[in-house]
């Protein structure tokens, strides 16, 4: 386990009060978590800004499959980044909308042209990148 610093952190009680609300209605018990994850997400976000950086992901698109040729599409984008697609989650919503849910893996910049490429695709309704970390580099 990694050694822990403690610090003071000069406040404003209002601004504390709603800090406390704030996580509170995010579920923590206790500002020392949530201080933590905060700056777990900063640190996190910061590393997507360089290119080269590795990072994980999902694309989420929903789109209607009977749009012309916008599967074969699709799957024509993945077999391009093949290298940065590690699965794909189909579910069929309704008779005619999917949802695609594309897990990723590489460069920061690879897997942003990837997932560009697929949400500005003609007929995608709706398109979101999420990335995060793998993990290695945060306690
Ligand atoms: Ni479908």
């Amino acid at each position: 386990m990694s050694e822990l610093s403690r610090i003071g952190v000069a406040i404003d009680t209002g601004l504390l009060e709603r800090f406390d609300r704030l996580i509170a209605g995010h579920g923590y018990t206790n500002r020392s978590e949530a201080f933590r994850d905060m700056i777990r997400e900063e640190l996190v976000e910061q590393s997507w800004e360089s290119p080269d950086s590795q990072v994980v992901g999902t694309v989420t698109l929903v789109y209607d499959h009977h749009a012309r040729l916008l599967g074969e599409k699709l799957t024509g984008i993945q077999h391009e980044y093949h290298r940065s697609v590690l699965s794909t989650l189909h579910v069929h919503l309704d008779h005619d909308l999917c949802l695609e849910v594309i897990v990723i893996r590489g460069r920061a910049g690879g897997v942003r042209s990837l997932a560009d490429a697929l949400i500005s695709t003609k007929g995608v309704k709706h398109g979101r990148l999420t990335l995060t970390t793998s993990g290695a580099e945060i306690k």
